[in-house]
């Protein structure tokens, strides 16, 4: 049986602020209200009429990728670490209980504000039923390693946009000098004298996870480590920043070489989390797709200079009214072809590709869109040809030909940045649009139906009652 869940999201973010003052497990958070809940609900279905141009004002949250290190920064202290701006999505609240199961206190005043005290930590490790739902749990791998010596993480598999191995987060593990072995699917690290020593690290290919993991592990080493080719993203920044304040010695994060002087100890911090620029990102491309105007508030565009500069010209008019404010809408001459290739930081993000896919089945002429970073992420495509895009895929290049009218078929999301790029093709396609599988887009987005329908998109949530009463049984 299948119910509708009217406007879940929209009373679901709490009016004013709900004070939660007393950390609680992850059981007791789960029925904190009906958002909770809807973050844990892995049978919802979004159900969107599209066709309606969005209008109004976003406000952008703050940056999953950015809190997941920063948060998994707080096992490198025994004092409190206090981070504002933490997004309400379900990653994070993942990440809070990975904390929480290690022994930390996590204590949220605020919706958004997480106080983090690990001066009880009693388990260096993070479990396969973690570390299988959300991969960045291999964060907690540098921390533990630094601070106490020892680390065990479960091994990820591979995901729905390919192998993604760790290989090389265990490399700079070993010259750090940490054993590393695997042990029936586990990564088990030591540092045999209880302390981690600097050293030189050229990565041979940049990776995100892999330069924070090894930021905050040479954080606390014995000597100076350099990092070459290191990856370049705000989110490395926004890591510094903290790791800084909490008496870190390390420059040159944003460039590709990193200096990192080790220190004997960390201490605590506050940090306001930056904001997330592939919702920034997402939003832009909303506005565009359904012909609509949004003011994109509370981004910042100096960390999507290469998506700016790309939708511009595909025919996106985007005008910064200050240096947090984006106002978008479609150009006068409609949206055109454009050809993209996803690169690291400062270049075209991957987390933006499937966004942009979906864009291009709305432009005019033929546009490639090529994805160098991960061997699998074309998943979305097939769906969207399921709604009436023409799109082939020939090894790591899709090539859209545009303008197709597309129109509603029920769809299946495979990962987050997928579901994203199909709630956009439902928002301008014609008809009703059923899409399945949106725990994916409840990992990194935070409240998306409400905020989609407060600038006039018909989207709500569906869950399946026989499978959530079957989940409760
Ligand atoms: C991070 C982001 C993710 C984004 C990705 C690329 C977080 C939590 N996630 O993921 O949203 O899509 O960066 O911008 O910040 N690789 C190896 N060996 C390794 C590590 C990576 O071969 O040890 C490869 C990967 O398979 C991939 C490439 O390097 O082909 C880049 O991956 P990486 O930057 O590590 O991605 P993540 O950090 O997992």
């Amino acid at each position: 049986m299948i119910f509708r869940q009217k406007h879940l999201d929209g009373n679901a973010e709490p009016e004013g602020s709900v004070i939660i003052s007393v950390s609680r497990s992850y059981k007791t958070f789960e029925s904190e209200g009906p958002i909770a809940s809807a973050l844990f609900t892995q049978m919802d279905k979004f159900l969107v009429r599209g066709g309606r141009p969005l209008r109004g004002k976003i406000e952008i949250g703050g940056a999953k990728n950015s809190a997941l290190p920063c948060l998994a920064a707080t096992l490198l202290t025994a004092e409190t670490v206090t981070l504002h701006n933490v997004p309400y999505v379900k990653d994070l609240i993942t990440q809070r209980r990975l904390l929480e199961d290690l022994g930390a206190t996590v204590l949220t005043p605020e919706l958004r504000t997480h106080k983090v005290t690990a001066n009880n930590v009693q388990l260096f490790e993070a479990p396969y039923h973690l570390v299988k739902t959300m991969r960045a749990s291999v964060l907690a791998l540098g921390p533990l390693l630094a601070r106490f010596g020892q680390a065990k993480v479960s091994l990820p598999g591979g995901c729905a946009i390919g192998t993604r191995p760790i290989d090389l987060h265990l490399k700079a593990f070993e010259q750090l000098g940490a054993t590393v072995s695997l042990e029936s699917g586990d990564v088990v690290a030591r540092a045999p004298k209880g302390r981690l020593v600097g050293t030189d690290i050229s990565f041979e290919k940049v990776t995100v996870t892999g330069t924070e993991n090894v930021m905050m592990a040479a954080a606390l080493a014995d000597g100076k480590t350099v990092i070459h080719n290191a990856a370049q993203e705000p989110e490395i920044e926004d890591l510094a920043e903290l790791l800084n304040k909490m008496g870190a010695r390390i420059n040159g994060a944003g460039t590709p070489t990193m200096e990192i002087d080790g220190v004997e100890a960390l201490g605590g911090a506050q940090h306001t989390i930056i904001p997330d620029r592939i919702e920034t990102g997402t939003f832009i491309v909303a506005a565009a797709i359904t012909g609509g105007e949004l003011e994109v508030k509370g981004c910042n565009p100096d960390h999507i200079r290469a998506v700016i500069k790309e939708l511009r010209a595909a025919g996106v008019d985007i005008e910064e009214l200050n240096p947090s404010t984006l106002f978008v809408r479609q150009s006068s001459g409609g949206l055109k072809a454009n050809d993209v290739t996803t690169e690291p930081h400062p270049l075209f993000p991957t987390d933006m590709q499937a966004q942009y896919m979906a864009l291009m089945t709305q432009a005019k002429g033929t546009s490639k869109i090529t994805e160098t970073i991960f061997e699998n992420r074309f998943m979305h495509a097939s769906e969207l040809i399921r709604m009436g895009a023409d799109i082939t895929i020939s090894g790591n290049t899709a090539t859209v030909r545009g303008p197709r009218h597309l129109t509603g078929a029920p769809i299946l999301a495979s990962d987050l940045r997928a579901s994203a790029s199909l709630v956009l093709a439902a928002l301008c396609a014609s008809g009703e649009t059923l899409i399945d599988r949106v725990y994916h887009i409840d990992r990194g987005y935070e409240t998306i139906v409400r905020k989609l329908r407060s600038i006039g998109a018909d989207i709500e949530r569906i869950t399946d009652n026989l499978a959530a009463e079957e989940d409760e049984a």
